[in-house]
């Protein structure tokens, strides 16, 4: 019977849908459960064995360490935070930390155990975003309407027919806009609800960014960029062609948009044993580290703003999910931005 505990604890332990790290009283690692390795990136047998801090970085590790709170003897539960993986993915996460303790009451060390609230939070922002934009851009078309029909309702005796023709007009454009405004949130509502059904087949992806970058090279050349392409590989991949040309297409857009003029784009890739990696890297402004987290939100723009819909980097994190891949951000204000996108092959 006592021989079949651990393994029953070890399947309870991973089956547990949050991160639980468990640290000796020096917070060496002592165990590592599944979703600790989805989460951080690292497998138990690397995480094992080494100091917490060189595994679990978050942003409560450098104000106040979540452990010495229950040091101190304050059970810390429900710390909200942001984590850093290995890939340098920002995630939100609730913490919560507990000391081990034996059957005497004897300290051994500590529980971490986290947990990944970031697409609870993603959506709360999306409906928060959604319901902004929905509001600030039907504004404009209703005010012109508004203001031109009280117009032609008070002063119509007087006006001249050329006159009313142009009020008239301005009327039907901006009713034109408030409708294609309300196509396109349907359009998104539909798209976001909806789950994406990949198309899989053979796709070889130096090919598709090579395509890609020839059609938009005219963009380019206006800014003066020089856009470089470094495929080590072909990177023969089992995808969906025109999902993968979505997310490259988003990629390569934003990177023309924000570099520098006459700045540099690179597109690189790299190959795995189990991973095709691409990634693309502009000289631009780089974005600011509070706002890594919510770019890939849907609606998010930075403060500076452009003329998009903050839609390409959620369609992108969205398709790469479905393909079993991830996306991730590096980036320092000043520095340029590099997106790195990896594909299970
Ligand atoms: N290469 C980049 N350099 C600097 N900032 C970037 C870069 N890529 C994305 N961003 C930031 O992330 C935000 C979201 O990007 P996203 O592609 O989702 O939207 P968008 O480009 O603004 O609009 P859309 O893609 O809908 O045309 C951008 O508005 C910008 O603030
Ligand atoms: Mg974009």
């Amino acid at each position: 019977m006592e021989s079949k505990t651990p393994h029953l604890r070890h399947f309870i332990l991973d089956s547990i849908p949050v991160a639980m790290v468990s640290m000796d009283a020096n917070l060496t690692i002592t165990s590592f459960n599944k979703r600790a390795e989805q989460l951080t990136g690292y497998t138990a047998k690397e995480a094992i064995g080494k100091p917490c801090h060189t595994i679990l970085h978050s942003s409560r590790c450098a104000e106040n360490c979540p452990l010495q709170t229950v040091q101190e003897g304050d059970m810390g539960t429900g710390l909200e935070a942001e984590f850093i993986n290995r890939y340098h993915e920002h995630i939100q996460v609730r913490i919560g930390t507990a000391a081990i303790e034996d059957d005497k009451g004897n300290f051994m060390g500590f529980l971490e155990v986290i947990e990944d609230i970031s697409r609870k939070k993603s959506l709360e922002r999306e409906k928060n975003n959604f319901l902004f934009m929905v509001a600030h851009d039907m504004k404009s078309p209703l005010i012109a309407i508004q203001g031109l029909t009280r117009r032609i309702r008070e002063h119509h005796d007087e006006m001249s027919k050329e006159h009313l023709n142009e009020y008239l007009k301005i009327i039907t454009k901006a009713s034109e806009q408030l409708e294609e405004q309300v196509k396109d949130f349907l359009t998104y509502s539909l798209q976001a609800t909806a789950n994406i059904k990949l198309k899989i087949e053979d796709v070889t992806v130096s090919g598709l960014i090579n395509a890609l970058v020839k059609r938009h090279q005219p963009l380019a050349s206006e800014k003066k960029l020089t856009i470089t392409q470094d495929f080590s590989s072909a990177g023969q991949i089992q995808a969906d062609t025109q999902q993968l040309q979505r997310v490259f297409e988003n990629l390569l857009d934003n990177a023309i948009k924000f570099a520098a003029t006459a700045g540099k784009i690179s597109i690189s890739s790299q190959e795995t044993d189990d991973e095709f990696i691409v990634k693309f890297k502009d000289n631009g402004p780089g974005i600011a580290a509070e706002e890594l987290p919510f770019i890939f939100d849907a609606f998010y723009q930075s403060a500076s703003g452009n003329n998009g819909h903050g839609l390409g980097l959620s369609a992108v994190k969205a398709i790469i999910r479905e393909h079993g891949g991830r996306v991730s951000v590096k980036s320092n204000p000043g520095d340029g931005t590099t997106f790195t996108v990896r594909l299970p092959k």
